[in-house]
């Protein structure tokens, strides 16, 4: 295998990517990483290095600046990049579209160019379930039809438009892998890297974790008349762990592939309803999560959840953790890091 392999990791900083980072280190490869710190902190890749016992060159570069982008680029031998760097608020992309797709468009336009630049035609880019819009029907198929809603699901839909076309050019040398993730949730088992989102959470597990350690008062349950087995919303979570075993394995497959576009849904094939999530919550954490029934939140679903078999024919992947190790080891994190990487013990 490609050991010590030079991987540029867009974003690297940030929830998914510190992950990614500590396992493109265990499977061998170097992690270079890019973060403008918009939604991140520096104290992530330190405590990267806490785990690995390995410090990855690290550069505070925005990805829309082309020419520090292109030092990077020239100070390595890079050989793929995982592209995680990006805004990623569906709420905040109805009132900013233009940041998200100036960000999120823009800069990975910025990006691909600089690759051309430097010979480097081999990516794998985060996408996201949110590209299936309201599916007819679940478990999704990546071959289900693509319906966005909102101006950040529209930026990652547009990138992946991008790279069909760019690989779809004549003679175009690109190989790239579009991963459609589900929810990832949960943190590296040693307590020491997980999600830290600034303010109050838009998301379902760090909302009720941040309930559990007294930041938040209760769960306001969005929505309990959905035609679901308990009538709350149902999502495919999946362990970032387990998420970023998935990035590893499609970068090996990369590097042994002809050149193609390839799309895969990252996700369990299984779906958690809301009240079953805070069930497992509580048993995790032995407390109780208050909560209250809530109105449904604008532009949500009733329910979606992966058809995982594409990536488990094509890459050998597939999710080993449960949703009760998920939430142990987001109880783990937050109990750890009661205010996230701001203020924590080490
Ligand atoms: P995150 O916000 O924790 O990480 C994104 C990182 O990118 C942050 O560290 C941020 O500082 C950095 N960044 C943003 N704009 C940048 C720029 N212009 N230049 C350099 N760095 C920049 O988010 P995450 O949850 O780790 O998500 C990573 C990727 O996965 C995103 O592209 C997101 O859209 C996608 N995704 C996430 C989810 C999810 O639920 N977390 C689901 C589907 C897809
Ligand atoms: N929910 C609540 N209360 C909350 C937050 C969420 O009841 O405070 C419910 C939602 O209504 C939904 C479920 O919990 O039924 C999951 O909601 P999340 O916000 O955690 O996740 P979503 O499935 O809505 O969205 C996530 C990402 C998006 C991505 C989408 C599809 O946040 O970026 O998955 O991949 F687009």
């Amino acid at each position: 295998m490609p050991e010590q392999q030079q991987v540029l990791v867009t974003g690297g900083a940030g929830y998914i990517g510190s992950h990614v980072c500590v396992s493109l280190i265990e499977a061998g490869f170097t992690p270079v990483v890019v973060d403008n710190y918009s939604n991140s902190h520096e104290v992530a890749l330190d405590r990267v290095t806490q785990i690995t016992g390995v410090r990855p060159p690290v550069y505070a570069v925005d990805i829309r600046d082309e020419q520090r982008l292109g030092e990077v680029f020239a100070a390595h031998d890079i050989k793929a990049v995982m592209h995680f760097a990006g805004l990623k608020a569906v709420g905040e992309s109805t009132t900013l579209p233009l940041e998200y797709h100036g960000n999120n468009v823009g800069g990975s336009i910025t990006l691909f160019r600089v690759m051309e630049q430097h010979n480097v035609r081999k990516l794998i880019f985060s996408s996201s379930a949110t590209v299936y819009g309201d599916p007819a029907s679940v478990p999704i198929k990546e071959t289900f039809p693509c319906q966005v809603t909102n101006p950040y699901g529209r930026t990652k839909l547009i990138v992946e438009d991008i790279l069909r076309d760019m690989s779809a050019a004549p003679d175009a040398q690109w190989n790239t892998t579009l991963l459609r993730y589900f929810n990832p949730v949960g943190a590296h088992e040693s307590g020491l890297i997980g999600e830290d989102p600034a303010g109050i959470p838009n998301n379902l597990v760090p909302f009720i974790a941040q309930v559990a350690v007294g930041n938040l008062p209760y769960l306001k349950v969005f929505g309990s008349d959905y035609d679901t087995r308990d009538g709350t919303g149902v999502r495919d979570y999946i362990h970032v762990v387990d998420l970023a075993a998935g990035h590893v394995a499609a970068l090996e497959q990369l590097f042994q592939v002809a050149p193609e576009c390839r799309v895969y849904n990252l996700g369990t094939g299984t779906g958690y309803s809301v009240l079953e999530v805070v069930k497992a919550f509580s048993e995790a954490s032995g407390l109780e999560i208050p909560y209250e029934l809530a109105p449904r939140r604008p532009g949500d679903i009733a329910q979606c959840f992966a058809d995982p078999e594409l990536a488990w024919e094509q890459l050998g992947w597939r999710t080993r953790r449960d949703l009760k190790q998920m939430m142990e080891d987001t109880w783990r994190w937050q109990k750890r890091n009661p205010q996230g990487y701001r203020t924590s013990e080490s």
